[in-house]
């Protein structure tokens, strides 16, 4: 079976495309089916849970052998080299308000590496794509990351993770960041945070704690804008840390951040 990054990214754009139209039909029949997960504020909704299910049953028809790492689900095994790493909502928060910030996340790994991503932003009718070597695509239109913004003029997006030692360390760190740069923005998903990197929708973005589901398909979409995504002190992008902007603002935002220390959960 070909493991073609075009057809590959093909496939993950249908898929998503498909799930997204499942949960904007749905929402609006979802009523009060809300569970918790690692903290009273880490929701799951049903649709959470019907999203990867239909994206899992639509891989596993085309491709019934590739390994899938999905974010209720967790890993199922294969046979193969390829593995899809799925988010079926993120931002689920915006989705259970009915904010429209929230996206259905599929990349597509092939021997550990992201060959091919879509982000599908079905509330603002947004689609964005990304095959490794291809550039970065929301629609027919090439993305570009923005480029020789200093720091003190930087929009620089964050998040913050559901647990309360967490947050109370992420707070004090964004307090040190805000009066360093033009601004900072808080959109609820990691996924479109990345993308809007490459869009040019903001400058910059960090954030701890945020999984591979969050991150692997917009990561693609954001390193193909010719943004540089990785982690504190030369590390790669993990869980642990994620760092992402143009060259040049992107070692201005680390070196701001690193003696912050932002990769702890407490003093
Ligand atoms: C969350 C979102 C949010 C980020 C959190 C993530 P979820 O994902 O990406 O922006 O701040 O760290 O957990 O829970 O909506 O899939």
């Amino acid at each position: 079976m070909t493991a073609d990054p075009i057809e590959l990214g093909r496939l993950a754009e249908e898929i998503a495309r498909e799930a997204g139209d499942m949960l904007v039909a749905k929402r609006p029949t979802m009523s009060g089916a809300v569970a918790t997960k690692s903290s009273p504020t880490d929701v799951v909704t049903v649709l959470d849970t019907a999203s990867e299910r239909l994206i899992r049953d639509r891989i596993l028809e085309a491709r019934p052998e590739d390994r899938i790492l999905g974010e209720e689900g967790g890993e199922a095994p294969g046979e193969t080299d390829v593995r899809w790493i799925v988010d079926p909502i993120d931002g689920t928060v915006n989705f259970l308000y009915g904010l429209p910030d929230w996206a259905v996340s599929i990349a597509v790994e092939v021997e550990g590496t992201v060959v091919a991503g879509a982000v599908n932003v079905p509330a603002r009718g947004e689609m964005f794509t990304a095959v490794r070597g291809h550039g970065a695509w929301l629609g027919g239109e090439r993305l570009r990351c923005n480029g020789d913004v200093p720091l003190a003029r930087a929009l620089v997006a964050t998040g913050f993770g559901y647990g309360v030692a967490r947050r109370a360390v992420q707070g004090r760190v964004v307090a040190e960041v805000l009066p360093r740069v033009r601004d900072i923005r808080r959109g609820g998903s990691c996924a479109i945070d990345l993308c809007s990197v490459a869009t040019g929708r903001v400058d910059g973005y960090y954030e701890r704690g945020i999984n591979p589901w969050d991150y692997a398909a917009a990561g693609l979409v954001a390193t193909e804008s010719g943004a540089t995504l990785a982690g504190l002190r030369g590390r790669p992008v993990s869980p642990d840390f994620a760092i992402c902007a143009a060259p040049g603002l992107f070692e201005e935002l680390h070196d701001l951040l690193a003696p912050l220390d932002p990769d702890r959960d407490t003093d």
